[in-house]
């Protein structure tokens, strides 16, 4: 069977940073003016005053220092709290499109690939920025590939399993050479009024290009796929109910377009489950943990993938051995695991075993154990 590579990785970084500090003040004021706005209900016991957020809270629950956004202008402001832009129309370029293709770009340069290499885009995301004509259409004719593309999604694990279906098609013939993009434009789900989730995501894109081993010219960033591994299990403690059905409705619930999550809940069960899956995966291939020069696991919570990782090779992880991205840029629902690849191979040589795994909203799980060429 022929060998399958990653042959190239790409990282998009918006534009624009938002530290912790600055969400914070902003949301604070927002809440004052909201405090004062119904101090009269408050006073009779109608409404519950809204409580402040704090920086030493959010990095100290989940690792997240700062995230990058597309839009700040709006983010900040008491009076809006949302990202101010403008609707794509047609004839625009959705922030999507913009964003895969600066991924995109780079992953073909690092795996020296042309347009005429590629004939298979897959755009797999959380967040799609409309559901018709595919995003990855657009994708594909802008960098003037042949052949065909798609969007797919299941939430954090759209990444992996976009690069799972990739390395079937290429294995199977259905694809010579793919390229897969994750533009993850969040900020606009979050609900910026939410205490308990105003500081979760930030924007960002990754791609990478995937293709037969024979056909792999550069090998300065190339891994062997060894082995894949998916799993789903539903859960609806991560959500969004928000979708092209919402017009119909006389009263829909404030929070309706935005992500909402059990978060405690949420870690509690996910956790085992991931690790279960980790050991499962590499036990598969006759590994174990400590047999991984590398972990680029999914970016949600700093001490869930310490724990994690503790419960996985018995002891917390040394240096760059499960590399934390999420302090610089937030929960990147199903980018985190892959700019943690694109960032982090140092020190990985010849023959080296890593593993790319996501967990999170389905709930969903892919891995891709990967060794170095
Ligand atoms: C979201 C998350 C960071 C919250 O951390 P947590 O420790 O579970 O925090 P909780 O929501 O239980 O809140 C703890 C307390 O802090 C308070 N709190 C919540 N948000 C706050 C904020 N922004 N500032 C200050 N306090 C806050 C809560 O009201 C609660 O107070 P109480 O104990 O008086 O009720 C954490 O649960 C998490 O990351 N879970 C995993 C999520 C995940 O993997 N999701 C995958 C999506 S891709």
């Amino acid at each position: 069977m022929t060998s399958i590579v990653i042959s190239g990785s790409g990282l998009f970084i918006p534009p624009h940073t938002v530290t912790n500090e600055e969400l914070v003040e902003a949301y604070n004021a927002y809440v004052q003016k909201f405090n004062a706005e119904h101090a009269a209900a408050i006073a009779a016991g109608e409404t519950q005053p809204l409580p402040e957020s704090s920086s030493e809270f959010i990095e100290k629950a989940s690792g997240i220092r700062s995230r990058y956004a597309m839009h700040k202008d709006g983010m900040l402001d008491p009076d809006r709290m949302s990202p101010n832009f403008a609707p794509t129309m047609e004839g625009g370029e959705p922030e999507s499109v913009t964003m895969a293709l600066a991924a995109a770009r780079q992953a073909m340069e690092q795996a020296g690939k042309t347009a005429d290499d590629i004939d298979m885009v897959l755009l797999a995301t959380t967040n799609h920025q409309r559901p018709y004509p595919s995003v990855a259409v657009e994708v594909q004719k802008k960098l003037g590939i042949k052949g065909f593309a798609y969007d797919m999604g299941i939430a954090c694990s759209s990444m992996t399993f976009g690069m799972i279906s990739a390395w079937a098609a290429v294995r199977s013939g259905i694809s010579r050479c793919a390229l897969v993009v994750n533009p993850e434009f969040t900020t606009p789900q979050v609900n910026l009024k939410s205490r308990d989730s105003h500081f979760i995501f930030g924007d960002v894109a990754t791609a990478c290009i995937i293709e037969p081993e024979e056909t792999c010219r550069r090998t300065e960033h190339a891994y062997r796929i060894l082995s894949t591994r998916q799993l789903t299990d539903f859960s609806d403690n991560i959500r969004c109910d928000g979708n092209y059905t919402d017009h119909c409705f006389d009263e829909l619930p404030e929070d309706r377009p935005y992500f909402i999550q059990q978060g405690r809940k949420v870690f509690k069960e996910l956790l085992p489950l991931a690790t279960d899956f980790i050991t499962e995966q590499l036990s598969e291939s006759g590994l174990k943990p400590a047999d991984l020069k590398r972990m680029w696991l999914h970016q949600a919570n700093q001490t869930m993938n310490m724990f994690a990782v503790k419960k996985l090779l018995g002891r917390m992880p040394e240096g760059d051995e499960a590399p934390i991205v999420l302090d610089e840029f937030a929960n990147t629902a199903s980018s985190g695991s892959m700019i943690a690849f694109h960032r982090y191979q140092e020190g990985i040589e010849k023959g080296d075993k890593g593993l790319i795994c996501s967990f999170g909203a389905g709930y969903s799980i892919g891995g891709l154990l990967v060794e170095k060429l």
